[in-house]
């Protein structure tokens, strides 16, 4: 079955409440006309609730950009998966390179979060991508392998089916040094082999692997044609409605 193609803007810590509805709208309105690709929108915790009622019923899902492993109790500050559920989400990034390099989450803590989403019935969106220091010592497949083993440990081939791991080389992330259509391939395909290696050729041609780094309406087209990649995670574009359009509209499908 061939891989529809995830478009998800991950807003990060940006907007406020009117231009997060404004932008929901504005999604919301053009992807009406999109069809045979799959979007979602990531807002801060904070506008789940307002962005989850916009695009409530409408080709747009709603995903968070985090929350904690435990169910319930006494953890301040956090947000649990439930909660996300119960606000409409259907997706939740983990792992992100922000949350790994500026907040410290490890591969260990990324794997819980995994294993709770799911339980909860979240689709995880799982992020992986070497430094540049890592590419340029030769270390970016073995950085890969690395957080694929450590992030994405003890899954069923059915739990594995719902993720969707995303590769963003953090040296691309926010920088406008976009990874070239060869050099994202590349890691795609390593990726899928990890996959097939683990579980079966079938499951590994299921699985949803996206990029992320720098995508912009000038650059979409040409990655989003790869073999091997199946959708884009946005930062930047993805806060202007026209530039997220634009690439939802290089999309294969
Ligand atoms: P960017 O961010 O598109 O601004 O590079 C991508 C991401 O961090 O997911």
């Amino acid at each position: 079955m061939a891989r529809v193609q995830l478009i998800a803007g991950n807003w990060k810590m940006n907007l406020d409440r009117a231009a997060a509805v404004a932008l929901a709208k504005a999604v919301v309105e053009q992807a009406a006309s999109v069809s045979g690709v799959e979007l979602a929108v990531c807002p801060p915790f904070v506008y789940l609730d307002c962005v989850g009622k916009v695009v409530a019923g409408s080709a747009v899902a709603l995903g968070a950009q985090n929350m904690y492993h435990q169910p319930n109790g006494a953890y301040t500050g956090e947000v649990s998966a439930s909660m996300l559920c119960d606000l409409g989400c259907k997706y939740v990034i983990l792992g992100h390179s922000e949350r790994r390099h500026i907040l410290g989450e490890t591969d260990q803590q990324i794997n819980k979060k995994v294993h709770a989403a799911l339980a909860a019935g979240l689709s995880p969106i799982v992020c992986v991508g070497e430094t540049l220091e890592e590419r340029e010592a030769g270390r970016t497949l073995a950085v890969i392998r690395e957080q694929f083993e450590g992030s994405l440990a003890g899954l069923s081939a059915e739990q594995m089916q719902k993720v969707v791991i995303a590769y963003e080389p953090v040296w691309a992330i926010g920088t406008g040094k976009v990874a070239t259509p060869q050099q994202a391939q590349e890691v795609h395909g390593e990726l899928r082999k990890l996959l097939a290696e683990r579980y079966n050729h079938q499951l590994a041609e299921a699985v949803r692997i996206q990029y992320g780094g720098s995508v912009k309406p000038e650059n979409a087209a040409e990655l989003l044609q790869q073999p091997d990649i199946d959708g884009a995670l946005v930062g930047g574009a993805s806060l202007k409605a026209d530039q997220f359009m634009g690439i939802v509209a290089g999309a294969k499908f």
